[in-house]
Order: C-alpha cells, then structure tokens, then sequence
C-alpha cells in the first residue's frame, strides 16, 4: 500500500519520539512492502518561532493533502507562563482539528501483565482493564465564543453542541462497541448541564440501531472516582470534549505512564495519530521519554488503513519490549533505555522475519 504521511513533531520531546514512530513504520513498510512517504511540517511553538504562526498555511495544505498525519506533542512553558499571549502553541492544534474535520478522538487504555505494579493503582484493581475513550473532539467549550471583558475583571468561555456534533461521535463509539464488550458508558453532567442533557437524549435515540450495545450513564465527577476505584467496569465511554481531556489523562494512570497512551483522531476525510501526553519541555533532548506513545499511536494509523497484521506487530513488539524490561526510565528506574534505543528495538523485532515471538 501506497501511504503520503504528513510529520507534525511540534515541540519539545515531538521529534524525538515521532521519530521513533518513523523508524517503526519504515520497518513495517519494508517487511510487507508497502511504500510509505513521509513530509515533515512545522507546529506549535516551533512554528510560532518561525514563521509566527502556530499552524501555518502550508502545513494544514500539507495534511489536507496527506493520507495521515502523525502528530508528535505541542507546548512550550513561555506561553504557560505568560497569559496574555495571544498567539499560542495549542491553537495550532486546535485549529488543525478543526480544519481536518477531526470530530473524534480514540484513547485505548490497556495494562500490561509486567507493569500493574508500576502504577500507583493496586493491581488487582486494575488487572484486566481494557477501555476505550471517544472523546467528541472539534465542539464544546474548546471551540465555543470566548471573551475577557475589557476591565479584564470578568472572562466567558460557552459551551455549544448541536444534536449532529453528538450523533457522529457517537455512532462510531456504538461501532466500537458491537467490536468489543459491547457496553457504552456516556459521561456527562446531565444533573447540571443542559449540553449534557442534550447528549444524554440524542445517545438515547443513536442507542436505538444499537440494541445490542448496553448503554448506561455516569456523571462525570462519579465517572473519575470510578476510573480509580473499578476501572474493569468500562468498556467504551463516550463523553464531550473537555471531560474527555480530564479523563483520559486520568485514565493513563491505570497504565503505569501516560507515555504509553496512543489516539488516533478521525474525521470524515482525515485521520491524525498521536499521543496524548503533552510535550514534557523538561525532558527535551535528553533521550529519557517514552516512545511508545508515539508508536502505538503509529499502530492505531496502520490498522486505520486496514493494514491489522502489521499493527498487530507492532503491538506484539512493544508487548516484547516491556516483557524484556527494554523500557525509558518511567518505567525502568533501575536499568533504563534511552528514547531511540527503544526504537532501534522495535524496529529490529519488527523487521527480524525469523523473530519466532512475533510470527
Ligand atoms: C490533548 C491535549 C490538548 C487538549 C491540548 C494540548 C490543547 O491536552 O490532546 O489531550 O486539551 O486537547
Ligand atoms: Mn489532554
């Protein structure tokens, strides 16, 4: 298969994980034959710096005109720090969302056998977790009207969504669903919110071509206690924009890191891959962020385009990485592997034919 892959690394760890990214899928495309082209483009706070402008022109060309974009991570503490900015690193995303026409974001969270006693959680708390999270991902109060007032003594920001903006998100959550355990949970604040009460309705109506799928309801603030107390309990959730946000990140826990967390954001016409951690300025250049993120995140991209054994591989592979304890030191304290390291692993489990683990 033929595949024009537009690179977006952005800002800080973004290169050199995506890089990681890059040498897996070249090893895939060399052990199956596929022709994979890659184009880099600039973002976030690295395009502010060059050309001022977080998502420029030509890189929303590029990706329009691209089968896929793989998206490394954007921020830069100048612009944390400093809330007049005007122009800042996460519009570029935002806008890029938007501009693909990205309406829904998919966060797989999965453990692994040899790290449930990485994370903070007790393990037979979180053994068997396997969610997913369809985070609704061009609406909400992310793209509603904002305003300070202009004694700056008040600020506004709404939250909108109409009946379609729900259906969408939430026919492909359904699908996802029938695939696997079959059970949808909707997060919202439908005891608060009028959005939310929106969402429960029309979910309500979708939940109708979906009789096998069972469907229940969690207020949001529940649904975080829930995530840590009996993370087994879900299989799909289905929640709005910013809740989403919130409880993926706390989701990632579950894991062990949130450097293992993939997505994959879909539209109609576009599809970006990416992971969900920020950009860890702190750790920039130093070769100690994880990968994997980035690289399961790359996997979501291949079985996007129907390529499933080659995802499989890649899964299988970074499955091996972390049995042979071949991880960055978030998750190896005492004998870590650096950034690229990891990656050479991978692309030589990948592109090792004979590898009898991963046949
Ligand atoms: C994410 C990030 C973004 C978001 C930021 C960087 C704008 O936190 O992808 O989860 O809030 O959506
Ligand atoms: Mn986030």
């Amino acid at each position: 298969m033929k595949l024009h892959i537009a690179v977006l690394p952005g800002d800080g760890i973004g290169p050199e994980i995506t890089q990681q990214s890059i040498k897996v899928l070249k090893a895939v495309a060399d052990r199956f034959d596929h022709d994979f082209y890659f184009e880099n483009a600039v973002v976030g706070a690295a395009a502010i710096d060059s050309v001022g402008d977080p998502l420029p022109e030509a890189t929303l060309d590029l990706c329009k005109k691209s089968d896929a974009v793989l998206f490394g991570a954007i921020g830069h503490p100048k612009f944390d720090n400093n809330p007049d900015a005007k122009v800042r690193p996460e519009q570029g995303l935002l806008r890029l969302r938007k501009g693909l026409g990205l309406f829904a974001n998919i966060r797989p969270v999965n453990t692994y056998e040899k790290l449930l006693d990485q994370s903070p959680l007790k393990r037979e708390r979180i053994a068997g977790a396997d969610l997913v999270i369809y985070r609704e991902l061009t609406g909400g109060i992310y793209f509603g009207e904002k305003s300070t007032a202009e004694d700056g003594k008040s600020a506004t920001d709404t939250c909108t969504y109409s009946v379609e903006e729900i259906e969408r998100v939430a026919h492909l959550a359904f699908k996802a669903a029938q695939q696997r355990r079959k059970k949808l949970t909707l997060v919202d604040k439908a005891n608060v919110l009028e959005t939310s009460r929106l969402w429960r309705k029309t979910v309500k109506e979708v939940a109708q071509a979906y009789k096998d799928v069972e469907l229940d309801f969690l207020f949001v603030d529940n649904a975080a206690m829930q995530m840590i107390l009996n993370p087994t309990q879900f299989d799909v959730i289905l929640t709005e924009n910013m809740f989403g946000d919130i409880i993926s990140d706390e989701a990632s826990v579950i894991g062990g890191s949130i450097g293992l967390l993939a997505s994959a954001s879909v539209g109609e016409v576009s599809a970006m891959f990416e992971p969900i951690h920020g950009s860890y300025p702190q750790a920039t250049g130093k070769g100690i962020a994880n990968p994997v993120a980035s690289i399961l995140s790359a996997a979501m991209l291949l079985d996007h385009f129907s390529l499933n054994k080659e995802a499989d591989i890649v899964r299988r592979a970074v499955e091996i990485s972390i049995q042979m304890n071949v991880c960055t030191q978030d998750l190896n304290k005492d004998n870590h592997y650096s950034t690229s390291k990891v990656g050479d692993f991978l692309e030589g489990v990948i592109s090792d034919p004979d590898n009898s683990k991963i046949n």
